[in-house]
Parts: C-alpha cells; structure tokens; sequence
C-alpha cells in the first residue's frame, strides 16, 4: 500500500502559529500521522479540546457551533468502530458541518467498486474531508495523495500503523489527571505487536516528554521497538506497578492474529491482565482504548472503578475531534 514517507509534507502546516493562522500558504492540513506531527500543533489541538470539553459538561443542551456550516465531511469506517465513529460524527455535526456516513455492507464496495473510486465519487458531491478507518495500513495516506489539495484526509486508525485521534484524546485525559507529562511514566500494556493505538501513543507522549515502556509478551513486542519509538520494553507487568502514572492497558486482537502469541486466555490474564490483585499494588491511572475484552485484560470494577480514566477517555474523543476539525477548517 502507499508509502507513508510523505505523510510530514501533507500533515503539518507548513508555518502554523499556535493562534491558529496560517502564516504562508497551506495547501493540505490532513491527519494521518503523530509520527509527523509537530509538538507545538500537539499543544495546541490538546488546549483546544479543554476549551470544548467545558462546554460539553452537564446534563443541559448546548449551542451548537457555526464553525463548519457549508462543510460536508464523509466518514469512511471500513472497519468496525462504536467510539470513533460516533465521536466523529457528534464533533462534526456540533460544529455545523454536513455529516455523511457510508456503510461499506450496503455500499457499491460490495459490488466491487475500489475504494478510491468510492471516494471520488463521494468528493463529486462536494465532500471537504474524508474521515477514513482501513483495517491496511496505508490508506489514509493513499487518499490523501490522490485528492484534490483543498480536499481534506483523516486517519481514524489504519491498520496496525497509527490512530492519531486516539492518542490525542489519550494525552488530554492524562494531563487532565497529571498536569505536565514530562517525566511522567506510563506504562502501555498488552498486544503491542497489533497496535495502532501504542504506535500513536509512544511517539506523542514521548514528544511530550513522558518516559514511555511497552510491557509484553516477546511475540507480541515489535522487533526493535524500542529503539523505533525510544521507550523502555520489558515482558513483566509486575515491573511496572509500582512505578507507573498510568497504565495503558490494551484489547487482545485476537481479529488480527493468527493464534500462538501466548498460550491462552487464562495465561495471558495472570502474566499481563490487570488483576485486582494488580490493582491493589499500584496507584496508577487505568487507561483502556476500547473495547474491553472484561476479565482478560481489565476487570469491569476496574475498567469503572475510582482510578479509571476509560469513560473521560470516551467523552473526550469528541471534544479532541472537534479540535482538530476546527485545526484543518479554521
Ligand atoms: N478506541 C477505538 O478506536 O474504539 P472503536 O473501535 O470503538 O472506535
């Protein structure tokens, strides 16, 4: 699939100030990577989604914004997605925006029309941005180099190579509960091998300053990984618990595995899952991406309990997503 060597061109305006004013002239702000992203957009899509997560607290209604009114923005999930989706969905309308979502299994797709013919198609009827989920890595970008350069490109996770949103959301949540994240450390736990959200994490929290360790078993640490992302790696949880900020925990893919990463389930959850055995020896943040596979990685009472970011996490994916729509119309 496309190379994603390009990506920095296409996902960093070229000379951004913080006050959101483009100084020369940008032809394409898309969001494909974290990897390319610079620090300082970083700081400013995180202080833009405090300012919209105020306002969307409490029970009561809320004006909606006019900042997109005239856009038309398609969502493209070629996987399945409940938080991402919605959250998309919610933060474009929020803003005013023309809001489309396409069914790949009741779509032409099924008829084997290609994906870039899809979203031609969708531009023809004068879409302003894609917001694309693709189980290859790649794609995002792969449209991205083929759009017209006024129309815009989202990556809302592809493949097993970045979900940026997420580990934007996931940066908010946690310097809402720590303040400055440098120096602080956060342990990201479980099928590392498979996932999108560790790559995006690693590379943000380590431009913010955070010492980051990938905990897991061998055949599911990536080769070379920490050196590629520059975190700490180790194969025992127990290592961690007592000196992490957070605990990153993550679902076990088993959609994207052949089996034989580990033994079984009831392995995997007394050498990785975070017991309330595991609990009671540390004082971290619980943080889970979503879904939770219960009682293999994360118990319910933790998934729920006391120190759990996971449902801030879910509310703030809206206000990041209304952040960085607001960042590539404004
Ligand atoms: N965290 C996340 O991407 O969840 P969904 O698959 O439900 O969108």
């Amino acid at each position: 699939m496309a190379s994603t060597n390009t990506a920095s061109k296409l996902t960093q305006r070229e000379a951004f100030s913080p006050n959101g004013k483009s100084v020369s002239s940008p032809k394409r702000w898309d969001l494909i990577t974290i990897e390319h992203l610079s620090t300082d957009i970083i700081l400013h899509l995180l202080e833009r989604s405090d300012y919209y997560v105020e306002f969307l607290q409490g029970a009561g209604p809320f004006q909606k914004w006019k900042l997109l009114e005239g856009r038309t923005i398609a969502n493209l999930f070629f996987e399945p997605s409940t938080r991402t989706r919605t959250s998309f969905e919610l933060a474009e309308r929020r803003l005013g925006a023309d809001v489309t979502t396409l069914t790949p299994a009741v779509s032409s797709l099924t008829k084997g029309e290609s994906v870039l013919d899809t979203v031609h198609v969708l531009e023809s009827m004068k879409v302003d941005a894609f917001v694309v989920r693709h189980a290859v890595a790649g794609v995002p970008q792969f449209l991205s180099e083929r759009l017209p350069s006024h129309v815009h490109v989202i990556n809302a996770g592809d493949g097993v190579h970045e979900h940026p949103t997420q580990a934007l959301l996931d940066a908010a949540e946690l310097r809402s509960a720590l303040g400055n994240l440098s120096g602080k450390q956060i342990a990201i736990v479980g099928d590392i091998l498979h996932s999108r959200v560790a790559r995006s994490n690693a590379w943000l929290l380590k431009k913010l300053g955070a010492t980051v360790t990938f905990v897991a078993p061998e055949t599911l640490l990536p080769r070379g990984a920490a050196s590629v992302f520059g975190v700490e790696a180790t194969n025992r949880l127990d290592d961690v618990l007592g000196m992490a900020d957070a605990i990153m925990m993550l679902r076990i893919q088993l959609e994207r595995q052949a089996r034989g990463f580990f033994p079984n389930l009831e392995e995997y959850r007394e050498q990785y899952g975070m017991t309330p055995e595991r609990m009671a020896r540390s004082n971290a943040y619980i943080m889970h991406p979503g879904p939770i596979n219960h009682g293999t990685e994360l118990e319910m009472e933790s998934a729920y309990g006391a120190r759990s970011l996971v449902l801030q996490q879910v509310k703030r994916g809206v206000a990041v997503r209304m952040a960085v729509m607001e960042w590539i119309f404004n």
